[in-house]
């Protein structure tokens, strides 16, 4: 007969006898988080199982489709409620009778510690270990950090800790994290099979605290030491903080080694980088619930066309190809056409090269690509991307010809930078059906993606862009219609601002070097070589006609270009690259250049400390967030905070501009952008979000509510 052992209903977590097995079942939609309720349910059961003779064994599982996905993130920066996470894992390891955790889905961060401090582990297909906390600021903070390497050793523990991959269940095999991987993917018939065959042999209690895989002390040091000298996590706290976790796993005895652990967990916890991960976590999943997605249902998306073959149309075709879609491409002529094609072959060849990827996978991948010339060839695709020269008549002219071509219903898209989408769409019979799908160069690689959304657009186009970019594994934002719309509106404002800073008096190598230690993977004067210099002084030129005659204008740059120094395709721009360098050095012809500028517009410099140039470059780029969010280009902060974050580099761990203006204070980022204004009052205006929330005592974060 089976034994129900009273778990209160409305527990997340149930127990019930299966025979000699009590089966403990996490049920905490979505992802069966370890919050509160979570953690008092699991120390029960363990405690209803030492307390009921009927049972011999315990067998641990997640209801739905994980495990479980870790410690509760919500719960972090909030007062703890007991019992806390490693009370239960302790708990668990100590339990007299063999637990057992059978993995599917997630086993995550405290997932996975939890499972660690079970006696024995089975995994089914499909699951994913890992340790993840580093990712968003921490370690791993119930026992992971001192039972992992026990298990596992020293290496194989710093290189999922340090890392935060997940892991498949063979691989979990292989590297000893788990005892077996089931048979079948049925985790409740698998752990069940395993615990009576556990039980069958008298398996005994087995606790991994006491595991040998820290025996090879050389080894060991080795591991810890070559951690130490890793580069990889360069500004960032929690990843030192692992390493000495191990070190002291490997030196002291395994209760120090978890009050060591305990303390480096808070350390994290309360570090405002631990804030910035997890504000960028949830941010990043956030803006995948635009308004549209809500209320409508994606079109089917199953071909796809690009027009243009060039940087962005290839790499467009590649992410699209990648993502297991059919791809026609749309070219000029049969030359441009060719080359387009070359240039999706030349990704594809460059990871054949680095032994990513087989000859005969790419063959595979490039019979989907299909080529024309003719628009006709279109008739049939779900959705097109536009993909062709930054030139308004152009794009019209390619929208007049996919309006006759393409089939009602399909969703017509275009990758402008910065052209009146509501202009390209007014010329189409279907302006319901234009959007705008703002992709970033590399375009196979970077994972923003605007979804810029017109005026008469519908929702379910909106909802279809979503759907594409989950297809791509991308990370939407959706964006209104403007000139630059989220991202290159606010990179034209800080790169004024850097501008401004560099004819006052700062180098161009101060202000990289200072945007770099903010966290920046370049400095802005790095990024323009690497683009190229020409890109921007197009715009200039394009845009002289219509800039506001009383603004401010640097000419630096200008005359870099007007010498055909664009950067790193040309040797040199604001840096030198001899002989074809990827790494720039400081030029002193540039400098005397940026002299001659200084005393043309009668500057005289003045120093900057790396301090004053952060505050001034990211003022702005704050100031420009706010306007955007006031005037609903963006949504709200969040949506701002992952394009910088996902698009232009910004550091993560700093949780985005929007967030990062919180940490500092909104009162102190308005002093700053008044005080500035007593020079320059046309380029530092407040925005008046700004000033309403400084004023109000509030924060960006405030606004952050689904919209
Ligand atoms: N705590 C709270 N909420 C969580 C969560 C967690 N650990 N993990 C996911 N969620 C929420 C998400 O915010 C999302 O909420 P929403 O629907 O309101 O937006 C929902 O669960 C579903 O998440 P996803 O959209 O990410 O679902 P997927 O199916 O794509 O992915 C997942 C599932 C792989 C589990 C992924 O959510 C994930 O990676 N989660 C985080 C795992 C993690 O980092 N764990 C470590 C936590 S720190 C820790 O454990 C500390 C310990 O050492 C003490
Ligand atoms: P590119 O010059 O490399 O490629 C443009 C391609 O379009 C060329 O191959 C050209 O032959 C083709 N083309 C021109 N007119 C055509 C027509 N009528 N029909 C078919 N093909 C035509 O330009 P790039 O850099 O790829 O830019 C394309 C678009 O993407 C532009 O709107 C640009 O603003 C935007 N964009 C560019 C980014 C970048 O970093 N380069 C980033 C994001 C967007």
């Amino acid at each position: 007969m089976e034994f129900d052992t009273a778990s209160p209903p409305s527990s997340p977590v149930t127990h019930a006898l299966r025979g000699k097995v009590l089966l403990v079942t996490i049920d905490n939609p979505p992802v069966n988080a370890l919050g509160v309720d979570v953690r008092r349910g699991l120390a029960a059961a363990i405690d209803a199982a030492d307390s009921n003779d009927a049972v011999e064994a315990v067998l641990i599982v997640g209801a739905g489709r994980n495990f479980i996905a870790g410690a509760d993130i919500r719960e972090f920066g909030k007062p703890p409620q007991p019992p806390a996470l490693p009370d239960v894992c302790n708990r668990i390891e100590a339990s007299a009778k063999p637990v057992i955790a059978a993995i599917h889905g997630a086993a995550l961060g405290g997932g996975l510690e939890v499972a660690l401090a079970a006696h024995y582990r089975i995994a089914v297909a499909g699951a994913k270990l890992g340790l993840p906390e580093v990712t968003l600021g921490l370690l791993p903070g119930a026992g992971g950090t001192q039972r992992a390497p026990r298990l596992i050793g020293a290496e194989a523990a710093l290189s999922l800790m340090l890392s935060g991959r997940h892991v498949g269940a063979q691989e979990a095999l292989k590297l000893g994290l788990v005892d077996r991987v089931g048979h079948s993917d049925d985790v409740l018939a698998e752990g069940i099979a395993y615990a009576q065959e556990l039980l069958a042999a008298r398996a005994p209690v087995r606790r991994t605290r006491d595991a040998h895989g820290l025996a090879d002390r050389a080894a060991s040091e080795a591991a810890i030491a070559a951690a130490r000298a890793a580069k990889k996590s360069h500004g960032l706290f929690s990843p030192q903080k692992i390493v000495d976790c191990v070190e002291a796993a490997l030196n002291q005895p395994f209760d120090e080694g978890l009050r060591f652990e305990r303390k480096q967990f808070v350390a994290c916890l309360d570090s405002p980088q631990r804030a910035g991960l997890v504000h960028a976590f949830f941010a990043e999943r956030e803006v995948q619930k635009a308004p549209e997605t809500r209320n409508a249902e994606p079109r089917p998306l199953r071909t796809v066309g690009v027009v243009g073959g060039g940087t962005m149309g290839a790499g467009i075709a590649v992410a699209v190809l990648d993502a297991g879609l059919p791809v026609t491409m749309i070219e000029r002529d049969d030359d441009a056409l060719a080359r387009g094609r070359a240039n999706v072959e030349k990704v594809y060849d460059g990871l054949i090269a680095k032994g990513r990827l087989s000859a005969d996978a790419k063959a595979q991948t490039l019979a989907r690509l299909d080529g024309s010339t003719s628009y006709d060839a279109l008739a049939n695709v779900d959705l097109v991307i536009e993909a062709v020269f930054e030139d308004l008549p152009v794009k019209q002219a390619v929208f007049a010809e996919l309006d006759r071509v393409c089939k009602p219903g399909a969703v017509l898209a275009t990758n402008t930078s910065y052209l009146d989408i509501d202009a390209i769409a007014a010329t189409t019979s279907r302006p319901q059906d234009v959007v705008g799908l703002h992709f970033f160069s590399p375009a196979n690689i970077m994972k923003l993606l605007e979804v810029v959304v017109p005026a008469r657009v519908s929702a379910d186009v909106v909802a279809t862009a979503f759907d594409l970019a989950k297809k791509l594994r991308k990370v939407p934002v959706r964006a209104g219609v403007c000139d630059g719309f989220i991202g290159n509106r606010l990179l034209a404002v800080y790169r004024t601002a850097a501008d401004h800073l560099m004819e006052d008096g700062a180098s161009p190598y101060q202000i990289d070097k200072a945007v770099r230690e903010f966290g920046f993977p370049m400095g802005p004067y790095q990024v323009i070589d690497l683009a190229g210099g020409d890109i921007g002084w197009a715009t200039r030129k394009r845009r002289a006609a219509t800039r506001d005659p009383n603004a401010r204008y640097v000419q630096i740059a200008d005359r870099l270009c007007e010498r055909g120094w664009f950067g790193q395709k040309t040797g040199r721009g604001f840096y030198l690259y001899p002989q074809g360098a990827r790494t720039g050095s400081p030029d002193p012809e540039v400098e005397a250049i940026i002299a001659a500028e200084r005393e043309r517009a009668g500057i005289a410099p003045r120093a900057f400390s790396d301090d004053e140039i952060i505050r001034r470059y990211l003022a702005a780029m704050v100031n420009e967030g706010a306007n955007v969010v006031h005037e609903g280009i963006a949504l709200r902060p969040l949506d701002v905070d992952v394009t910088l974050i996902y698009g232009y580099g910004f550091p993560r761990h700093r949780g985005g501009p929007m967030h990062y203006a919180d940490t500092v204070g909104l009162a102190n980022v308005l002093a700053d952008i008044r005080e500035f204004a007593k020079e320059d009052p046309l380029f530092w205006r407040p925005s008046p979000l700004l000033v309403d929330l400084a004023e109000r005592g509030a924060t960006f974060a405030s606004l952050n509510q689904s919209a």
